[in-house]
């Protein structure tokens, strides 16, 4: 099966198990806007779970805040959004499609590392035991040759996104001859800048309506409260404010499912440092945020760093952290350090001091910003293209199952009784009501055992537990593993203390060495 298939597969299990629907589904749909369905909003919450106690919980440092979407429009002119969030976009005359010129050339730059990674893969089975790659790199003609043109349209690409150079961007896309994928052609049109923020009008009337916008990113609710929260909080440097909400980009090119959205949620967290300490700061939540990642269990080898060629307008260093989708290594969420770019500009636009009094040092200052910030929905992907995995089983069955961390599972535990008589719904029942204050149960009598186990393998719950006639006899159940598949007879009065060891975010806490 090709990437490209198991995508397609994963999209339609998302729908078919009630994890994501297209919005609006029965008017055909919205572009780029999804709703998350009974699964769905579970997996949901129990990611937005993990990060958020990862941060406030296990931080003392760290507090939370929920600041409102709609905000004064004079934000945005602040935080320099009015001006400069703009995707460089261009058309195909013949096809009438449009694209994101810069996505069209980082396309093919990643082209031409696959075309590089398999050459050196040919050369690896045709050398055998002998290969050196370090050194095949270094002298085959045909990697020397695709390595040095994809580098220098590298540096054109970084110095055109720089300098917003949207004729280069142009010129890089007919020099590299890319074609439109839908017509084939090389018929393209200028590029331009477009704005993604989403505006609409606040006030009763037309006349008197104000302008506002639906926020682009949660960060600037996080920048205009820093002096409340560090007041109330009588907070002090270092200290972080994290954010979990909605944000919204008006995406030209919505590709990838719910990778890139129009409506989405981020989770963002601000951390205000002493100017000077802001690199030191940058590289400690690097590493922080690339442990909670590598805690799921997905495989360290998925994750990378990838240095953003073009800086936002606020920063000075920025890393993405990127997980191996089905369509490649692609962004998941990113580590910014942002100068004191906004809570400067804030000062600047409102006329409000924003400073912090440094009782160590005895001055007072504009503190810095170090930002880790991942989208909900793109993490979301990220954990269902992890977990969907596709068994031979013996006797020739397949079966679909999602091996999600158990403590991200939206249901914990399927309680079946092994007939609809003898008392044994009474006894799975009991079991429902005993677990369900503290976890996700579900009570199935319907079909035979096994369909009632592929049914909650297609949604990742870790345990099925049986009730049969033994359970009446001697107060056991069976209690089957997801990825295993191995049963094992437990007393009833065990079962809470079991699903508290797996489910529990402990075990992950655990590994991230806070
Ligand atoms: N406050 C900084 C900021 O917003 P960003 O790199 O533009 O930075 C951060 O976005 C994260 O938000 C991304 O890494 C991604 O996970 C998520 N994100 C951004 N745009 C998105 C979109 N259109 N759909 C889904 N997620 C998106």
């Amino acid at each position: 099966m090709t990437q490209e298939e198991l995508f397609k597969k994963l999209v339609a299990h998302c729908k078919e198990y009630g994890f994501v629907f297209p919005s609006s589904e029965i008017y055909d749909g919205l572009g780029a806007v999804y709703d998350y369905g009974q699964n769905g909003v579970e997996l949901k919450n129990n990611i937005k779970r993990y990060w958020w106690d990862s941060m406030v919980k296990l931080h003392e440092n760290i507090v939370g805040l929920d600041a409102a979407i709609f905000m004064h429009p004079k934000t945005w002119e602040a935080s320099g959004h009015v001006g400069a969030f703009n995707d460089p976009l261009i058309d195909n005359k013949d096809s009438k499609k449009r694209y994101r010129a810069d996505v069209l050339i980082e396309d093919w730059l990643a082209k031409q590392d696959e075309k590089i990674d398999k050459e050196v893969e040919k050369a690896r089975k045709r050398f055998g035991e002998a290969f050196d790659e370090a050194q095949y790199r270094a002298t085959s003609p045909r990697v020397l040759e695709t390595a040095t043109k994809r580098d220098e349209v590298h540096t054109r690409f970084a110095d055109a996104l720089n300098a917003n150079d949207l004729n280069e961007l142009r010129q890089i896309i007919l020099d590299c001859e890319i074609v439109c994928p839908i017509s084939g052609t090389r018929n393209w049109t200028e590029v331009r800048q477009f704005n993604l923020m989403f505006s609409t009008q606040m006030g009763s009337t037309a006349e008197g309506a104000n302008t506002i916008y639906l926020r682009p990113e949660t960060a600037q609710g996080i920048f205009v409260n820093f002096l409340n929260v560090q007041k109330t909080g009588r907070m002090k440097l270092p200290f972080g404010i994290a954010q979990i909400g909605k944000a919204f980009r008006n995406e030209i090119v919505a590709r990838q499912f719910i990778f890139r959205m129009r409506e989405f949620e981020q989770m963002e967290m601000q951390f205000f440092v002493r100017p000077g300490t802001e690199m030191e700061w940058w590289n400690k939540w690097k590493e922080t945020r690339m442990a909670w990642h590598r805690a799921l269990g997905f495989g360290d080898e998925n994750y990378r760093f990838h240095d953003h060629d073009k800086l936002a307008h606020y920063a000075n260093a920025a890393t993405d952290v990127e997980y191996n989708f089905p369509f490649g290594f692609k962004e998941v969420e990113g580590i910014h350090s942002r100068t004191d770019f906004d809570l400067s500009n804030h000062q600047k636009f409102s006329g409000k001091k924003i400073q912090y009094y440094d009782p160590e040092t005895n001055e007072s200052y504009v503190p810095y910003v170090v930002e880790t910030s991942i989208g909900v929905d793109r993490m979301f992907l990220q954990v269902m293209s992890a977990a969907y995995t596709e068994e031979k089983l013996e006797g020739g069955d397949q079966r679909i199952v999602l091996k999600f961390p158990a403590a991200l599972a939206p249901i914990k535990v399927a309680v079946l009784p092994l007939v609809k008589k003898d008392g044994m719904p009474e006894v799975a029942r009991k079991i429902v009501d005993e677990l369900k204050y503290d976890y996700n149960v579900v009570y199935d009598e319907k079909d035979s055992v096994g369909k009632r186990y592929r049914r909650q393998d297609a949604i990742g719950t870790p345990f099925c537990v049986t009730v049969d006639g033994q359970t009446l006899e001697d107060g056991t159940v069976t209690v089957r593993h997801r990825d295993t598949m191995q049963q094992e007879r437990v007393k009833i009065e065990q079962l809470r203390a079991m699903v508290d060891e797996a489910c529990s975010y402990r075990t992950l806490f655990k590994k991230l060495s806070l």
